[in-house]
């Protein structure tokens, strides 16, 4: 099986959800302490033995190309400054892997925005990662999880995770045999079903490893829920060909596209901080 070395990452969402901040700046680049989110993602791909990302962007988006640019005049100062450690960490961040960029000119949602990326995949599988979902794992990342899962089962794999049945409908929710602990044969899925509707509580979250084969489904999907091409639609039409498998990766994970998942994120990656956990952590007895 040939080695999985790209990743498409949609960041071309209007982040509705944080409003006013995305307004100007876009929701992937929310700092988790001083890491803007889009890093972390970035961490987890190269960690898995991605070397080439490719970003779904628009026009509000610069700040992310900037983020994975070299800075020459910041590097000068730190270089001039005597700031090795973080002259090499601002390098890395643009040194860590190839990065290109494509705009979806207009955001016709999820399913659309992975379809912009089918000239770079190619011929070969590929892994997506949205670019406001990050998942705590410091033994093995979620994305290399999967990508061992598809190497063992030759077929497309999609992350999951069981939710509560109450929050199902804000995901794609899959009917599926359950082949092992945590892995599913999908027969069905839907994108925010019902709550009454919805085939389980084992929601589609946020990771997929995919053959070239899903953009013929993409193609194909019509406009779903909120009139956006739903990459949920797409999986279930590759489910009923060819087959599709989903995986409950382990690992935390915190929707920073959202008020509550971004505070928590904050909360949670500050009091694992070397720097200012403990500090952090005094500061939050205090005021309870
Ligand atoms: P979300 O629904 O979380 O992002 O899409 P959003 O639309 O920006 O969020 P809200 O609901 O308005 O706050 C999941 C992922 O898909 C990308 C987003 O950037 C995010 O990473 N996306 C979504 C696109 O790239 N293009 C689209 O047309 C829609």
């Amino acid at each position: 099986m040939k080695k999985i070395k790209k990743a498409v990452v949609p960041v071309a969402g209007m982040g509705t959800r944080f409003l006013p901040f995305t307004k100007a700046v876009p929701k992937e680049m929310l700092p988790i302490i001083a890491t803007p989110t889009i890093q972390i993602i970035v961490e987890e791909l190269v960690d898995s033995g991605i070397e080439e990302i490719l970003f779904i962007t628009n026009r509000y988006k610069h700040p992310i190309e900037d983020h994975f640019d070299y800075s020459f005049e910041l590097e000068a100062k730190l270089e001039a400054n005597g700031k090795d450690d973080q002259y090499e960490e601002i390098r890395r961040i643009a040194d860590q892997a190839n990065f290109y960029y494509k705009r979806q000119k207009e955001t016709k949602g999820l399913g659309h925005a992975i379809l912009q990326g089918k000239e770079f995949v190619g011929d070969d599988p590929f892994v997506v990662v949205l670019g406001d979902d990050i998942v705590y794992n410091p033994d093995q990342p979620a994305i290399g999880q999967l990508i061992e899962r598809f190497y063992e089962l030759e077929k497309d794999v999609v992350g999951c995770k069981k939710v509560p049945m109450t929050e199902i409908n804000k995901y794609g929710s899959i009917e599926a045999d359950q082949i092992d602990d945590r892995t599913y044969d999908i027969k069905y899925c839907i994108e925010k079903p019902s709550i009454e509707d919805a085939p389980s509580d084992v929601a589609i979250l946020g990771r997929y490893v995919f053959t070239p084969k899903i953009f013929d489904h993409i193609e194909k999907t019509k406009p779903g829920v909120g009139g956006e091409i739903q990459i949920t639609d797409s999986i279930d039409s590759l489910a009923k060909s060819d087959g599709v498998y989903g995986y409950i990766y382990e690992g935390k994970r915190y929707d920073v596209g959202s008020k509550l998942g971004f505070l928590e994120a904050t909360v949670e990656y500050a009091l694992r901080d070397e720097e200012v956990g403990k500090e952090f952590a005094e500061y939050l007895k205090k005021i309870k």
